[in-house]
């Protein structure tokens, strides 16, 4: 019954549409859900935001010869192409949150868990507003792609309930809080800073919750299976992503291929994947009773490929 329901869900969920729906609704919708979300958001829509949230720090290009022999105005246009990135990327995971929140209501077995997915949905929209807030910029996946991206699509798209309760709320929440506070922490501009308090608050009781439920749960041989593949998808996913480099080129100094080397050992690349891959093992580590970690080790899955 279960699979046949998600078998269903597969083929109404598209992923280019979990992640980016058309956007404006028509009538009068969008004033009352700007009213509404004006009063749940601690960020205001309309402010002025600075082009730049993040230095140079935030991401080490100080220490590199690349960054350093850009003009002024060539790091000012990385640096504003980052901030782009950042935000569009947190964008589209908070909309990928509203399908999520919508496929486990239609999952759930019992009223009580159909309310905990419906404030989690709730949640992710208000993320979603708290970071357009900030964004003066028009995103697409076109240009402001990130290769996670795919696989959060697709697990969305065919996850079952235990497997997206694994991958989603435990490994991708758990992620995301790491990142977002060392977005925070980094952060120039102090309303976005405040923003970020709010919004982990809220990411801590997903990922806890995730982390309690995926505890009490025995996952069959399918859900082991879509929770390996998903977990291997991801961290696979998460070292070809290569914006440092890319950004390069956006600002028109593209690197040669020794540039690049060079700019991954000025960063210290290989150790901060490293850190990433370990942190990401932790946090499995908490939920493994059915020897995940083991496999993924076996498969090679936790070793550092720089290309
Ligand atoms: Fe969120
Ligand atoms: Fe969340």
């Amino acid at each position: 019954m279960a699979m046949n329901k998600i078998k269903e869900l597969s083929k109404i969920l598209d992923p280019k549409e979990i992640l980016e729906p058309k956007r404006k609704a028509k009538g009068s919708l969008s004033t009352l859900l700007d009213k509404r979300l004006d009063e749940l958001t601690v960020s205001k829509k309309g402010m002025s935001v600075p082009k730049v949230l993040w230095g140079a720090e935030r991401y080490g290009l100080q220490n590199t010869k690349a960054f350093n022999a850009l003009s002024e105005s060539k790091k000012l246009a990385y640096l504003e192409r980052m901030t782009e990135l950042n935000l569009a990327l947190s964008a589209f995971i908070e909309t990928s949150g509203h399908n999520y929140g919508a496929k486990m209501i239609l999952l759930s077995e019992t009223l009580e868990e159909k309310s905990t997915y419906a404030l989690f949905a709730s949640d992710e929209a208000v993320h979603l507003r708290e970071f357009q807030n900030f964004m003066n910029f028009d995103y697409n996946l076109q240009s402001h792609f990130h290769p996670m991206l795919k696989p959060l699509a697709e697990v969305i798209r065919d996850g079952s309930k235990i497997s997206l309760v694994f991958v989603i709320q435990v490994l991708l929440e758990g992620f995301g809080m790491g990142h977002y506070n060392g977005l925070k922490e980094t952060c120039l501009f102090d309303p976005l800073k405040a923003t970020y308090d709010q919004i982990l608050k809220d990411e801590a009781r997903h990922h806890g919750t995730g982390i309690i439920l995926a505890k009490e749960e025995t996952p069959s041989r399918e859900d082991e299976e879509q929770i390996f593949e998903y977990t291997r998808d991801f961290i696979n996913a998460m070292q070809s992503a290569h914006w440092l480099s890319q950004v390069f080129s956006d600002v028109g100094e593209e690197l040669s291929k020794t540039e690049q080397s060079q700019l991954w050992s000025d960063l210290n690349f290989e150790k901060m994947l490293q850190q990433r891959i370990l942190k990401l093992k932790d946090m499995l580590s908490k939920v493994d009773s059915f020897n995940l970690i083991d496999r993924l080790e076996k498969n090679n899955v936790f070793k550092v490929q720089i290309d």
